[in-house]
């Protein structure tokens, strides 16, 4: 089989070489990219005089026929083309014939791979970006919903203050709110056209790279072609910002394992997210949770890895790089699958209100009320926090919370302001009471959703 580089070689690859040495199996799923790229390229060549009206216009004829023969599955992908790139030239030449031979002329697969992946992720990227907008449009309505419903928050897996579900949605809101915001930001050092750095040079040929930047939308054009051609940054920030994005819907996934359980029965997952046991009745498990939870690790993984290809690789393009498409494929793949799922997991998750009471009943989650209560007493903080901790000590040798605690308990605990019983702390006052700014009080939640909505509708 004769080669593209055939005038330089006295023989070919072997068949085992070969595949070793082919992306085409798995940069195939660019094609559209690189045919879109290549029709740019030849627009601006024909209007720099470089080729002629009549060449470009067949030269585009014969992509536009490539394209579709692919697009409907005609073409049969060889290692022997290598990659996307020659195959699409290869294809060209069956269509067009010699006239194909002006395609690659200022240009370099070089400048070419690195387009095709700038505009393959130009496009993944809103696509990730209008998945998490969905997914912080439902936080938001099932915030709405349970701006009243109170529940436990923790720190250390302990009880420590009532919240309510409205405020844990916003929680998580605001850490997808900052991976669009990563996303974003990510979005505008890709917005570089990359296209006439050629090989690693530029061009002695009177190219116009503001033409093909004007023709594909791109924002900007590239600097220095040498940095150019071996800039892998755009695509390690993606990966970055899908990890950090995975991790936190991993944090978010395991807080349903968790709350899902037994031990604490606080949510019901819809059955049409779970799976039973081939062997146990009775099981109803969270998969789907737990695969998310799960998925974070090739994310993860990816991102490490391409940093790995990355580090101790000189100027400027090196084969090396072609190992960062499977990676970036997958996590593309996994993050968009798994906001999309999680999303709809979330619109079919409710909190179990009545379990939940009971085990707030269980216990002190409103000490440091009680604290605070004192320091308005004008009792100061340390001293406050000590009295309240010799209670809980009191209540848990008499088996009893600090509701129940009477008024002669209390004087023997020397509580230092007069006070018939403590049930005035209830959950409902001390959520309504967390007024300061990023608290949980419904009042304060409600602000945090109205500048959710706005920030959504910023988008
Ligand atoms: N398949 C190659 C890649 O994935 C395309 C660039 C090859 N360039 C070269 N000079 N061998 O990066």
């Amino acid at each position: 089989m004769k080669n593209l580089w055939s005038g330089r070689f006295t023989k070919g690859m072997t068949s085992y070489v070969a595949e070793y040495n082919a992306s085409i199996n798995f940069d195939c799923i660019m094609y559209e990219y690189d045919i879109e790229g290549s029709i740019a390229h030849v627009t601006m060549l024909a209007k720099q005089n470089i080729i002629s009206e009549s060449e470009k216009d067949e030269i585009i004829r014969g992509l536009l026929i490539v394209k579709d023969r692919i697009k409907n599955g005609e073409v049969e992908f060889s290692v022997d083309d290598e990659d996307i790139h020659m195959t699409v030239e290869k294809l060209l030449f069956e269509e067009v014939g010699t006239v194909g031979k002006k395609l690659h002329t200022a240009r370099s697969r070089n400048d070419q791979n690195d387009l095709d992946e700038k505009l393959y992720l130009r496009h993944e990227t809103k696509q990730t970006l209008a998945l998490l907008k969905d997914l912080l449009e439902v936080l938001l309505k099932k915030a709405e919903a349970g701006i009243y419903d109170i529940i436990p928050g923790f720190t250390h897996t302990q009880h420590a203050q009532p919240i309510t579900v409205g405020f844990y949605y916003m929680c998580y809101f605001q850490k997808f709110k900052r991976d669009v915001e990563r996303f974003l930001s990510s979005y505008e050092r890709l917005d570089y056209n990359p296209l006439g750095a050629c090989a690693l040079a530029g061009t002695t040929l009177p190219i116009d790279r503001a033409e093909t930047t004007k023709l594909m939308g791109f924002a900007h054009i590239t600097e220095n072609a040498l940095d150019t051609v071996s800039d892998r940054d755009y695509i390690v920030e993606y990966l970055f910002c899908a990890s950090m994005c995975m991790t936190h819907l991993s944090r978010f996934a395991d807080e349903y394992v968790m709350y899902n359980s037994q031990e604490f029965g606080f949510i019901d997952i819809d059955d049409s997210f779970c799976t039973g046991s081939s062997i146990m009745p009775q099981k109803k498990n969270p998969d789907i949770a737990e695969l998310v939870r799960g998925k974070v690790g090739r994310v993860v993984g990816h991102l490490m890895g391409l940093l790995m290809v990355l580090k101790g690789t000189p100027m400027s393009f090196n084969k090396d790089f072609q190992e960062d498409k499977e990676p970036l494929f997958d996590a593309v793949n996994t993050i968009n699958q798994t906001l999309f799922i999680f999303a709809r997991m979330l619109e079919n998750t409710t909190f179990k209100m009545e379990n939940i009471k009971k085990q707030l009943e269980k216990g002190f989650i409103n000490a440091t009320d009680i604290a605070e209560f004192l320091v308005c007493n004008n009792i100061p903080f340390r001293d406050a926090h000590e009295m309240v901790g010799s209670m809980v000590k009191y209540c848990e040798q008499q088996n009893k919370t600090f509701a129940d605690l009477t008024h002669d308990d209390l004087k023997t605990l020397h509580f230092p302001v007069e006070i018939d019983s403590l049930d005035i702390f209830t959950n409902e006052k001390c959520v309504a009471q967390r007024k300061s700014y990023g608290g949980t009080s419904p009042e304060d939640v409600k602000r945090q959703i109205q500048n959710g909505y706005d920030f959504i509708a910023s988008l």
